[in-house]
């Protein structure tokens, strides 16, 4: 699978890192929101980071201290992020793998799934979605935070970037049905400003699996 990102900064690592880590909008108030729910989870939770980029989150897991109460996983379908990803953070409890979000093939191996800006970029989220309630343990927690806020009411707004890339709204009956389908319940919300931007709020969300 050659992602959009792949193909704009595979000759271009430079520039790929540049963007990611010399932003100040990436390292903002919904992944510190997550990194602050991090601080509280008994050691040795198993986190999957999926669709972890050039590896943000795991840095300032790192940054922070906490990469090593935990065992973080990493898991994306570019090259070329994993590549940065690899790079930048270098620890005992952290493995990458390359793969699309729809087949993974962990059944009930996690304690925690963090989708962070992730299913906004496919046409379709369920596949995702089911992957990822698949992989949780029983009482495991999925963390949802939407770069592009859901529809309430109403249709997804779909935008097509090229083949393959899009940059959706997708519709919160969707995300919700497909979970609960899949005995993941939503259990929290709430709406955050990102501090370093002039953007709206940004939806985070935490969904509990049923046994
Ligand atoms: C906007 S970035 C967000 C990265 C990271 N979650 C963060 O918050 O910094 C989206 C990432 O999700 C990955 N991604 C999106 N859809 C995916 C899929 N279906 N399978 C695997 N990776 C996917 C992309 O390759 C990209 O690296």
């Amino acid at each position: 699978m050659t992602t959009l990102w792949d193909k704009k900064f595979e000759n271009d690592s430079a520039s790929l890192e540049k963007w990611l880590y010399g932003k100040q909008s990436l390292t903002g108030s919904t992944r510190q929101w997550f990194i602050d729910e991090v601080k509280v989870w008994p050691k040795g939770t198993a986190l999957l980071d999926a669709g972890c980029g050039g590896g943000v989150t795991a840095y300032h897991l790192l940054e922070q201290q906490l990469l090593s109460n935990i065992s973080y996983t990493g898991v994306d379908a570019s090259q070329c992020m994993l590549n940065l990803a690899k790079k930048k953070i270098k620890h005992q409890n952290v493995n990458w793998v390359l793969s699309p979000l729809d087949a993974l093939n962990y059944p009930n191996k996690f304690d925690k799934v963090l989708l962070r800006a992730v299913i906004e970029h496919n046409l379709d989220p369920e596949p995702i979605l089911k992957s990822v309630a698949n992989v949780l343990k029983t009482n495991g927690v999925l963390y949802i935070i939407f770069w592009n806020n859901p529809v309430f009411t109403g249709e997804p707004k779909i935008k097509k970037i090229e083949d393959g890339f899009y940059d959706n709204s997708h519709s919160m009956e969707t995300v919700l049905r497909v979970l609960q389908a899949s005995k993941v319940d939503l259990i929290h919300k709430e709406f955050i400003k990102e501090k370093s931007e002039n953007s709206n709020e940004r939806l985070v969300t935490k969904f509990r699996k049923k046994s």
